[in-house]
């Protein structure tokens, strides 16, 4: 379970994040969507506990598995032994690295130097480190950004494993209504820092012109 309760969070005078409540139950993918500053990266720092809230309080059962904005791992270090090195920084068993670099879809890549891998197989490197110890809970921050068309179609299908296979309760972060509703159960969308609208997508036809209208009306607010 994750759950964000009122979180609040100023950086000098300004709000950024006012106010946001949702959860995210087992076994549901839950959709983060918003625009560019809307306020999602900063509000999965905070309950990730990465970040102190203003206000309010953030919440994640159990182990998480953390997929950041920027990832980024050590450039000289081999795939295989950075997720080595992953295992024990996390507490779990290292027998699980070749399940993590095959779901991922690096599983061929595990020899090579993280700094001569493409931006793609980064970021399928930053899911593979997710994936260790198969967590109960995914913070998945711009999940496909970097991914080619049939990697995007991939990493959709392994989200959704997790939580109807794993039960696992999964929220991603996206810009992108595709995105939203190609994967997710349920989608809050926020902008200009708040929680404008919490729907199922594919509910509504308009959702798109909804999402222009509702970020419009925060962002002139
Ligand atoms: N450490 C920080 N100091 C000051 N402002 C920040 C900081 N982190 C984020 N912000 C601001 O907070 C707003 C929300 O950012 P962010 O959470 O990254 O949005 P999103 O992930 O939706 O694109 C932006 O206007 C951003 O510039
Ligand atoms: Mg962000």
């Amino acid at each position: 379970m994750i759950s964000a309760t009122a979180l609040t969070r100023r950086f000098g005078g300004r709000e950024v994040v006012r106010d946001v409540s949702f959860s995210v139950a087992p076994g549901e993918v839950v959709g983060f969507l918003g625009p560019n500053g809307a306020g999602k990266t900063t509000t999965m720092r905070m309950l990730l506990g990465l970040l102190r809230p203003s206000g309010g309080e953030g919440r994640i059962d159990g182990r998480v598995g953390y997929l950041p904005e920027a990832f980024t791992a050590y450039d000289a270090v081999s795939v295989r032994s950075y997720l080595r090195f992953m295992c024990r920084m996390k507490g779990v068993s290292i027998g699980d690295v070749d399940r993590a670099m095959e779901l991922a879809g690096v599983g061929k890549l595990g020899r090579r130097p993280f700094g001569r891998l493409s931006k793609g197989q980064r970021q399928r490197v930053g899911l593979a480190q997710a994936l260790l110890g198969r967590p109960g809970a995914y913070v998945l921050d711009e999940a496909t950004i970097g991914l080619d068309p049939r990697q995007v179609v991939d990493a959709r299908g392994l989200i959704r494993s997790l939580a109807d296979d794993d039960r696992a309760a999964v929220l991603v972060s996206t810009h992108l209504l595709a995105e939203a509703s190609a994967v997710c159960d349920r989608v809050v969308v926020i902008a200009a820092g708040r929680v404008v609208a919490e729907e199922r997508p594919g509910a509504a036809g308009d959702l798109e012109a909804r999402f222009l209208r509702l970020v419009g009306e925060a962002e002139l607010t």
